[in-house]
């Protein structure tokens, strides 16, 4: 046998555990936390709110703490559209944001032009969250936001369809993907499906997947100490996967303009075979209520890499303060309430997100509720950084450059990925 199914089935009957809040509501007064003074009403600004739950898990906090109420600031659903607009925000100084739900891979950045309000260790528990996610939070050794989602790349299936063509485990490498789909697209139910996508828009969700195809490749875009490394045949092979699937129809054209969203549609509405998605697709892709074709009809597996299984991007996102914001306590207080286990818990339940909180990957009635748990956890210890570099915004860019120029065929692999090499080497000293 050449691999195991990972997970079938569907999430039934959701319960919504609800939280217990973490601190009580308090008086308008200045109160000092450590460092981190002042309560009252604040602002949370994040990422349109693609699993549909974060506005219930405000509205309990705000219920226990009327006088500290948090108010959600919207911003894009794209991360590059988010950094953008926090960007303009801390360099204006303006107080509008108080609490930024980061991306992982910002805050180096956001740090070091001092953006943020640093953090006391001695307020925020970490012991329990998983350790890469840990890391993501902190710049030069000190704390500077608290991981509240993880996240972790997997390969969404139609299990359904694998099961009619009797093909009885998920595919281990891209060439196996490849040729599974030959097999599937064979079925009547299958003949227009698109065999794979991921996201592969020119923006920060291409440095996602580009950075997987090299990984998966055995390559590298910056090597373990920093630096660029990738002009090489490893890189060049994991790119061209994403290149050549493109050229012979496995990857729809459409797909070089899907971000998160618009594959997740594709997937539910069963244009797909495969996708490359995250967790947060589990639960919506599952519900009964009309809005997915494919709920109960697909399974998740690791992601495929060239001559073994992939490796994931991680991904996920933390909580920080912004260093202009009034009422740095009553944040302080809310990022304990909206990262603790207790709120995790009922989040992995509600929307199939990925926790930091360790504990909750090992817990038996998660585990059989989210069959995929055991697997993601390993996907996240295993799992590639991104480059953590300062210059963050330039760096990505260039990436985003490099693979879509690659993928959309305006170069070829190796001119893109030497081209990028040579603009790394400039940005990252
Ligand atoms: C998800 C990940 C984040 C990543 C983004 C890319 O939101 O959590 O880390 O940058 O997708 O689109």
């Amino acid at each position: 046998m050449r691999r195991t199914p990972l997970v079938g089935g569907l999430i039934a009957g959701l319960a919504l555990t609800l939280v217990a809040c973490g601190s009580s509501s308090t008086t308008k007064t200045t109160t000092t936390t450590g460092t981190l003074a002042g309560r009252g009403p604040i602002t949370f600004a994040t990422g349109k709110d693609l699993s549909g739950n974060m506005q219930h898990q405000v509205d309990v906090w705000n219920a226990a703490h009327p006088s500290e109420k948090v108010t959600i600031t919207e911003l894009p659903a794209d991360a590059d559209g988010q950094r953008q607009q926090m960007i303009q925000n801390a360099t204006t100084k303006s107080d509008a944001y108080t609490i930024l739900n980061l991306d992982v891979v910002w805050t180096s950045e956001f740090a070091a032009h001092q953006w943020l309000a640093q953090l006391p260790q001695s307020q925020f528990d970490l012991s329990g969250f998983l350790k890469p996610t840990i890391s993501t939070g902190q710049y030069r050794g000190k704390l500077y936001a608290i991981p509240s989602a993880s996240d972790g790349g997997l390969l969404y299936y139609r299990k359904d369809l694998m099961d009619k063509a009797g093909i009885t485990t998920p595919p281990a490498t891209w060439a196996e993907m490849f040729a599974d789909c030959d097999k599937l697209k064979k079925l009547p139910e299958a003949a227009t499906a698109g065999c794979y996508a991921g996201q592969l828009d020119k923006y920060e969700g291409l440095t996602v997947n580009a950075s997987e195809a090299i990984n998966g490749a055995g390559g590298v875009v910056v090597d373990d100490s920093g630096k660029p490394n990738v002009n090489t045949p490893a890189a060049k092979a994991g790119l061209d996967v994403l290149v050549q699937a493109v050229q012979k129809g496995y990857i729809p054209k459409a797909a070089l303009t899907y971000k998160e969203e618009d594959g997740r549609l594709a997937f539910q509405a069963g244009k797909l075979l495969f996708h490359r998605q995250w967790p947060y697709q589990y639960s919506l892709a599952n519900k009964t209520d009309g809005s997915s074709k494919v709920a109960g009809k697909f399974a998740v597996a690791p992601l495929p890499g060239l001559s073994g299984p992939g490796a994931s991007t991680l991904g996920g996102h933390d909580l920080a303060i912004s260093a202009f914001a009034k009422n740095k306590a009553t944040a302080a207080d809310f990022i304990k309430y909206f990262t603790g286990e207790a709120t995790q818990r009922a989040n992995l339940i509600a929307t199939s997100q990925a926790p930091t909180i360790a504990s909750l990957y090992d817990d038996p009635a998660l585990v059989k509720q989210f069959p995929y748990l055991t697997a993601l956890k390993a996907s996240i210890l295993n799992a590639k950084s991104r480059p953590l570099v300062v210059q963050y915004g330039d760096v990505t860019a260039a990436i985003q450059e490099a693979a879509y120029a690659a993928i959309a065929g305006t170069k070829t692999t190796d001119q893109a990925l030497t081209d990028l090499q040579t603009k790394l080497s400039a940005l990252i000293k």
